[in-house]
């Protein structure tokens, strides 16, 4: 499995990371058993990089992470967990105060059975609580020795690098990475997101980078899902945010290059988004080990560039304003030296 630097830390990182919102789901997860084989079949192939959340299967997912782990050399491990959405029915329960990172915190390490999260992640923006806070009481949990990194996920691009000024202004730790939705139908974070990671330092984890399960291609052709498959049992978010027409044909098109390849379509699809050195990880997501076993491949395997380029092409990201303007205004008088600068290579339109 290859490995990735985190942004700009020193911690390597395999560039196919386990996650486990499949573990303990009792509607279209796993139990302990299988949760146990997927965790075998990822160390063998040489991963180092797990992620959960509290949310997941209701703080079931850590749990059973916990007891899997046992016996496991878990100082070669990067173990990522996250805080914010509600795990109780009080208003402290939720969001990203002083009061409910460190408890929420300490509750996942002891349903972990661990003494150090390696990378502590809140999963959602609060707008209620100041950043200030937040920064502090996650600064608290790094320098308590409980969690070695931190990193966002679901931030609007204007708060990653709010959230870091004011880390830098008070010594705090900053973010160094953000967990993102993106996989070849939803490329909403080009536009923004990726720049601002990118500019910040911080490395990029990829959730649902098989939409889902929609680019295995296992849905083409198919009216209504079998029970227990994500597109099934929580349809009416997964059908919107993933499902039109030219989306219907991008999946062909990764099936068509699958099949050139003698590739799965998932390995194409992972590798497609593991082109981008910006991106550290995908997430791979999945119910038994045979499902995981063309995620592990993409830890190996690059897509060639031609097929990369053929992907890219098919469903490109619009960036609209102001990037319109900027093709305008800015093309035409700015870009005149021999080659870009880096810090505006992740400048649209500058970029694709
Ligand atoms: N930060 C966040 O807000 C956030 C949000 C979501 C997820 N995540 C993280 O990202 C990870 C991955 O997300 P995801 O599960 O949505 O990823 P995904 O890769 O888009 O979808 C995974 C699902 O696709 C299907 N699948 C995977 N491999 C397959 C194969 N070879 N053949 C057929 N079906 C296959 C399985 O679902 P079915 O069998 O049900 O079809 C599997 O559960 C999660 O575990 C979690 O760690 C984070």
């Amino acid at each position: 499995m290859k490995n990735r630097y985190l942004g700009n830390s020193g911690l390597a990182v395999s560039r196919v990371c386990l996650g486990t919102m499949t573990f303990g789901n009792k509607s279209w997860g796993c139990d302990e058993s299988a949760s146990q084989a997927l965790l075998d079949a990822y160390l063998d192939a040489g991963g180092n990089f797990i992620d959960t959340a509290d949310l997941y299967a209701e703080t079931v997912s850590e749990s059973i992470l916990g007891n899997i782990l046992k016996g496991k050399d878990r100082d070669s491990l990067v173990i990522a967990s996250k805080c914010w959405f509600p795990v109780g029915d009080t208003p402290n329960a939720r969001g990203l105060s002083r009061k409910h990172i460190v408890e929420a915190c300490e509750a996942s390490l002891k349903r972990m059975q661990l003494d150090h999260i390696d990378l502590y992640q809140i999963h959602g923006p609060d707008p209620y609580t100041p950043i200030e806070e937040t920064m502090s009481a996650l600064d608290d949990l790094v320098r308590s020795g409980k969690v070695r990194y931190i990193g966002c996920s679901n931030l609007y691009a204007w708060q990653i690098v709010k959230a870091n000024a004011v880390a830098r202004q008070c010594n705090y730790a900053p973010f160094i990475s953000g967990q993102y939705l993106y996989n070849l139908i939803r490329r909403d974070i080009e536009t923004e997101i990726l720049p601002a990671c990118v500019d910040q330092g911080m490395g990029i984890l990829c959730w649902s980078p098989l939409a889902s399960g929609l680019l295995t291609g296992k849905y083409r052709g198919v009216d209504i899902p079998d029970p227990g498959l994500r597109f099934k049992e929580v349809g009416e978010i997964l059908n919107d945010r993933f499902i039109w027409k030219e989306a219907l044909e991008l999946v062909d098109l990764v099936c068509e290059i699958g099949q050139d390849l003698g590739k799965s379509p998932v390995t194409v699809a992972l590798s497609w988004i593991l082109k981008d050195y910006a991106i550290t990880s995908v997430l791979a997501g999945a119910r038994n080990v045979e499902q995981l076993a063309p995620s592990l491949e993409s830890g190996e395997w690059d897509l060639p560039d031609e097929q990369c380029e053929r992907l890219t092409a098919k469903l490109p990201r619009e960036h609209g304003y102001p990037c319109d303007w900027m093709k305008i205004a800015l093309l035409p008088n700015f870009t005149k030296t021999e080659f870009e600068p880096n810090r505006a290579l992740r400048f649209p339109p500058l970029i694709n």
